[in-house]
Order: structure tokens, then C-alpha cells, then sequence
């Protein structure tokens, strides 16, 4: 983007202004994301507040009709989320005037996102490539059946905060850059599991509350058995309750571990990213195997 971003838009019959979203009302800012479906709280829109940046437009009297945000993870690349039309004023370019602003922030990063199918014509519009699907399963969770246990030579053990270090070390293999800063916020508010061989940390998996209950992420393995291993803990511990995990996994005895446990396919969402000036291509990698949510990847 080259055109330095507008400050303010007629948008139907309405004169929008753009503000940073840092100043936006939180109750506002609810509000926009209920009212296109999703299950965020005021809390999970504070988290990514404090993780990232962005942009809220308003009308005259001070009403939020859109959103857009972008989460560094150091100096050259960043996932976007947050991205809202309030529905009574969708296919009026609000949702390109605000991503016009969030790209020219972004100018040189590479940039992953996760597309709803609302969103896709507007991102491949502004150069953004499928990468794969993520399927977002969730449910109310069922009592575990299969209860083996992980292999002699692993050791599945709570996650310590001496243990940080490895784990954003592991994430950063998967995730393809590093977002120490952004793990260091979610070890704080998750119970983690690691899966260890010798002393060495080979899988892990958080868990947050989020949403409409609690979800499982980021989670990083080798293996569908190691990455069983290490939800299997969390999800047993919320039995009967609400838990989400979003995996580009479609198949195999993963998959088939969370449909088993309750997790069925609610939606989709199509990964898609856009590089930076020159530089190459920041690649998830097979190992991970949930995501931290939607926005941060
Ligand atoms: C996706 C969303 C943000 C688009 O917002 P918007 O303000 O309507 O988008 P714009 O008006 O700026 O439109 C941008 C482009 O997408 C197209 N578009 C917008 N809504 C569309 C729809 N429902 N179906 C097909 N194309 C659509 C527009 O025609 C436009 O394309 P063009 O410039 O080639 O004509 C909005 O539909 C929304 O908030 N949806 C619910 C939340 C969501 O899914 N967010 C995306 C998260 S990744």
C-alpha cells in the first residue's frame, strides 16, 4: 500500500472517522464482535488489545462499525485478525479503508491471517495467498475412553515456568518465527503439558479460557501420538465443558481423537499469507498442530 491511508470515509450515509483501537470503548468493541457471531469475551478482546495493534472506525456519534488488527511477532513478520464490519454496513469498503491502514503499518512484514469465507475475495484482493484450511472443532467434551499412556521413553509432565525458554524454542520451529513475546502472555494464562524424552522438551500444548469455554493452543508435536498425548490431559480435565481447538489436522488418529472426545468440525477457516518486501516466505510447519486462536495463529 502505497497511498497513505485516509482518515475518514463516507460509508453508506455515514462520515466514518479511524481511530487507534488502544482508545476504543472495550464494551464497544464487544459488541461489534457479538454482533457478527463470534463467541470472543471482553477479556479475550483486552488479550489481543495488550498483544497487538489497530484500528476502530466510528461514526459522528461515537459508534464503532469496524475493526482491523495486527499482532507482531519481531520485526518482519505479523498475523491479522479482528477484522469487523458491524453487518448493517458490510460491502460499503469499510473493511478494505480499515485494512488500508493495518497494511501500510505492516509495510515489509510478512503477514499470515486466517480468512473466514466472508473475508477471502477481500484478502486475495490485497495479495494474500491460500497457505491451507484450519478446522475449528469444538464441543462440549466427552468422558476420554482411550487412556494409554505415552510411550516408556516419554514423560508427560505440567509445563513450569523454567520450562519457557524450550517452549517458545519448540513454537518457534512450528509457527516459523519466533513470538516469545506473545508465549511468554500465554504461558502466563494457561496450564501447559510437554512431552519429554531424555530431558528435552519434543511436544507441548496450552490451555486458556477463551470463548465460550476454554481452548487448546498453541500445540506443537511430532507426531499425532505425541500430540494426543499432550491434549489428552487437558481435555480430560474439562469434561462436560465447552473446549476449542484449531488445527490445520483434517485427518488421522488425531483428528479422530477430537471428534471422539467431542471436538467436531464447527467451521473452517482458509490460512492465507502475503510476503514482504524480498524476504522468504514465513512457513507453518507440519509439527503444529493447534493454533493460539484464529488472530494470533
Ligand atoms: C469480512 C468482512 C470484514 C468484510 O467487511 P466489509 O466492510 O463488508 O468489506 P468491504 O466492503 O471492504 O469489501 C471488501 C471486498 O470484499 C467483498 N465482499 C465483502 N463482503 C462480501 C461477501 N459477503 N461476499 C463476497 N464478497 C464480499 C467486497 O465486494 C469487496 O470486494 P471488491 O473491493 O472487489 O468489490 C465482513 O463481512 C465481516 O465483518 N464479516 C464477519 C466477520 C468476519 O468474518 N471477519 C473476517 C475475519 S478474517
Amino acid at each position: 500500500m502505497d497511498a497513505p491511508a485516509a482518515e475518514s470515509k463516507l460509508i453508506d450515509s455515514f462520515k466514518m472517522h479511524v481511530a487507534g483501537i488502544e482508545g476504543a470503548n472495550l464494551e464497544q468493541l464487544h459488541a461489534l464482535s457479538v454482533s457478527v457471531g463470534w463467541p470472543l469475551r471482553s477479556e479475550d478482546l483486552q488479550f489481543l488489545r495488550e498483544c497487538g495493534h489497530g484500528y476502530v472506525a466510528r461514526d459522528e456519534i461515537g459508534r464503532l462499525t469496524g475493526s482491523a488488527m495486527w499482532f507482531p511477532h519481531g520485526d518482519d513478520f505479523a498475523t491479522i485478525g479482528m477484522v469487523i464490519t458491524s453487518p448493517r454496513l458490510q460491502t460499503n469498503g469499510t473493511a478494505r479503508w480499515l485494512m488500508d491502514h493495518v497494511l501500510s503499518d505492516c509495510r515489509g512484514r510478512n503477514l499470515r491471517l486466517n480468512a473466514t469465507r466472508a473475508a477471502h475475495r477481500l484478502y486475495h484482493s490485497l495479495g494474500f495467498q491460500p497457505v491451507r484450511t484450519i478446522y475449528q472443532c469444538q464441543g462440549i467434551v466427552r468422558r476420554l475412553t482411550d487412556l494409554t499412556p505415552p510411550t516408556e521413553q516419554s514423560v508427560v509432565r505440567r509445563l513450569e515456568g523454567e520450562d519457557l525458554a524450550a517452549v517458545v524454542e519448540l513454537d518457534t520451529g512450528a509457527f516459523g518465527v519466533s513470538r516469545a513475546v506473545l508465549m511468554g502472555k500465554l504461558f502466563a494464562q494457561s496450564i501447559g503439558y510437554g512431552l519429554f524424552r531424555g530431558g528435552q522438551l519434543y511436544a507441548l500444548a496450552l490451555c486458556r479460557p477463551f470463548g465460550r469455554g476454554y481452548v487448546i493452543g498453541p500445540v506443537v508435536a511430532e507426531s499425532d501420538a505425541d500430540a494426543i498425548a499432550v491434549i489428552r490431559q487437558h481435555v480430560a480435565a474439562h469434561e462436560n465443558k465447552f473446549l476449542r481447538l484449531d488445527t490445520p489436522v483434517e485427518t488421522g488418529t488425531f483428528a479422530t481423537f477430537l471428534s471422539q472426545s467431542g471436538l467436531t468440525v464447527f467451521d473452517t477457516v482458509l490460512s492465507m499469507s502475503r510476503r514482504g518486501k524480498g524476504r522468504a516466505d514465513v512457513v507453518p510447519g507440519p509439527s503444529l498442530y493447534g493454533l493460539a486462536s484464529h488472530a494470533l495463529g
